[in-house]
């Protein structure tokens, strides 16, 4: 890229996400899309990198023209900075809880110690500061992070608390990486308003699938426009919905790339139309413009359930009258997924139409399942019910198929999160962490909030193999 294209962007985001900035009015072509700053970061005496997020609830954003609403956010008004480190750091996050509620930040999508990941066990009480540690040690990938309080989920990542966290990895494919310019993360979330611009928040706690909004923020902006400067943009999807599942693809049609889901690259780039993202799921994308072309990123829906239904513009793209050369797409992205071994454990989860998995709810104090370190399971997920999805912490996993069909070729990298369509099975070859914690747990639920808010959840531990009957399946005498 262009020296001047690298100082005007520049230039537009170094502000801490200021919401407004560049609203402009309605029915005209919309705002630009905001960016969220990169996230700094000072490396303290023992090389850890250090990352201060501050959780607060006195943000004041403008998403519509001429009107402000109250939102929270992390380090600014709304959302928060984008985390990015590379594979082999230590990082250390110190999250401060500013808002008057109890909270906890989750980094889903990270592989790490059970009492790092910010699940319920790790509550930040108001005013107090919590400090996770770990090593960086897992694939290039676009993770997330989240409040995850036990039954108060939905409202605070509502409200605006989420933020990404991308891993680099050295020596990867070259891929598009100049953060805002040709890297662009794109966190989709619906909203609902009411006339005074505040936050609609009635069914967040309510219905069968919890908030489904009208309007769609991108990044916190409202109609956003995105100027593309270069041939090839790498977008980062990221549905941070509550409940709201997207088929994102173009106007026009046009065929683009996938490179990366949830939780790494694909083995090669996969030529698609139209992927379906469901909420905590990811997706990076590579989409190819010709100069001075205008298009819109988009989601059709389908009545297969509430959660899918609609059509909605996401992004328009407007391409400049002269972009900066790319290069191809390498063909070959990432190593090949390892096929499940010869009699590995098969575990089943049935989701339930009441926000049940296998009949019960979350309870804080009980474990589920217990996991020997470092292995490799088949999970089979079945659904009898409605729409839910399934997300599972301190793992990645790879699906094997869904009610036995091999599963879309977009959908075939490395997940921690996947969408399970109302009436369907999905089986899920799953790699565990490393890190035993017999009394740390790790979480496994529906990524629709409100029905991991009304229970829809298990815990997992992981032991040293060979300890899983001695493990005490209660944490009484933990919280
Ligand atoms: Cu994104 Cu258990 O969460
Ligand atoms: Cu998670
Ligand atoms: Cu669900």
């Amino acid at each position: 890229l262009t020296a001047a294209v690298a100082t005007a962007f520049t230039a537009g985001c170094t502000s801490e996400h200021v919401p407004g900035s560049a609203a402009s009015g309605p029915g005209t072509k919309g705002a630009a899309l905001r960016i969220p700053r990169l996230a700094r970061s000072s490396t303290d005496a023992d090389g850890y990198k250090v990352f201060r997020l501050t959780l607060q609830a006195d943000g004041r954003s403008r998403f519509l023209p001429g009107l402000t609403t109250a939102t929270w956010g992390i380090n600014g008004a709304y959302l928060g900075p984008t985390v990015r480190a590379t594979r082999g750091d230590r990082v250390r996050m110190v999250i401060t809880n500013r808002t008057p509620d109890p909270s906890t930040l989750h980094w889903h999508g990270m592989l790490l110690p059970a009492a790092m990941d910010g699940g319920p066990h790790q509550m930040i009480e108001p005013g107090a500061t919590w400090s996770p540690q770990w090593t960086l040690d897992q694939p290039a990938s676009s993770l997330w992070f989240h409040p995850h309080p036990h039954e108060a989920t939905a409202v605070q990542v509502y409200r605006g608390l989420a933020g990404m966290f991308l891993v680099d990895e050295p020596g990867g494919p070259k891929l598009p990486d100049t953060y805002g310019v040709d890297d662009i993360p794109l966190i989709i979330q619906d909203k609902r308003f009411h006339e005074d611009g505040s936050l609609d928040e009635d069914d967040v706690d309510t219905g069968p699938y919890g908030f489904l909004g009208d309007v769609i923020l991108i990044n916190g902006t409202y109609r956003p426009v995105f100027k593309v400067q270069a041939q090839s943009v790498r977008f980062r999807l990221l549905n941070a919905s509550s409940a709201r599942v997207y088929q994102v693809g173009f106007s026009d049609g046009r065929t683009f790339h996938v490179v990366g889901t949830d939780s790494g690259l694909t083995e090669h780039p996969i030529a698609v139309k139209r992927l379906t993202l469901s909420p905590g799921e990811r997706a990076e994308i590579v989409v190819r413009f010709t100069a001075g072309e205008e298009t819109v990123m988009n989601s059709r829906g389908d009545d297969s359930s509430d959660i899918q239904e609609g059509d909605f513009d996401l992004l328009r793209l407007e391409a400049a009258p002269t972009l900066a050369a790319s290069p191809p797409l390498p063909a070959a992205l990432a190593q090949p997924a390892a096929r499940p071994p010869a009699g590995a454990t098969v575990r089943t989860f049935e989701l339930s139409g009441t926000h049940n998995i296998d009949g019960t709810k979350m309870d804080m104090n009980r474990i589920d399942t217990v996991v020997p370190a470092g292995a490799r399971e088949i999970w089979e997920v079945r659904n009898n019910g409605k729409a839910h999805n399934f997300h599972v912490h301190g793992a990645d996993f790879r699906i094997l198929d869904r009610a036995g069909q091999p599963p879309q070729r977009y959908e075939t990298g490395p997940k921690d999160t996947v969408f399970v369509p109302p009436n369907s099975n999905v089986r899920l070859a799953v790699n565990f962490t490393r890190y035993t914690d017999p009394t740390g747990p790790y979480m496994y639920h529906c990524h629709i909030l409100r029905h991991e808010d009304k229970g829809m959840m298990g815990q997992f531990v992981v032991v040293k193999p060979g300890t899983e009957q001695q493990t005490s399946r209660t944490l009484t005498g933990m919280d």
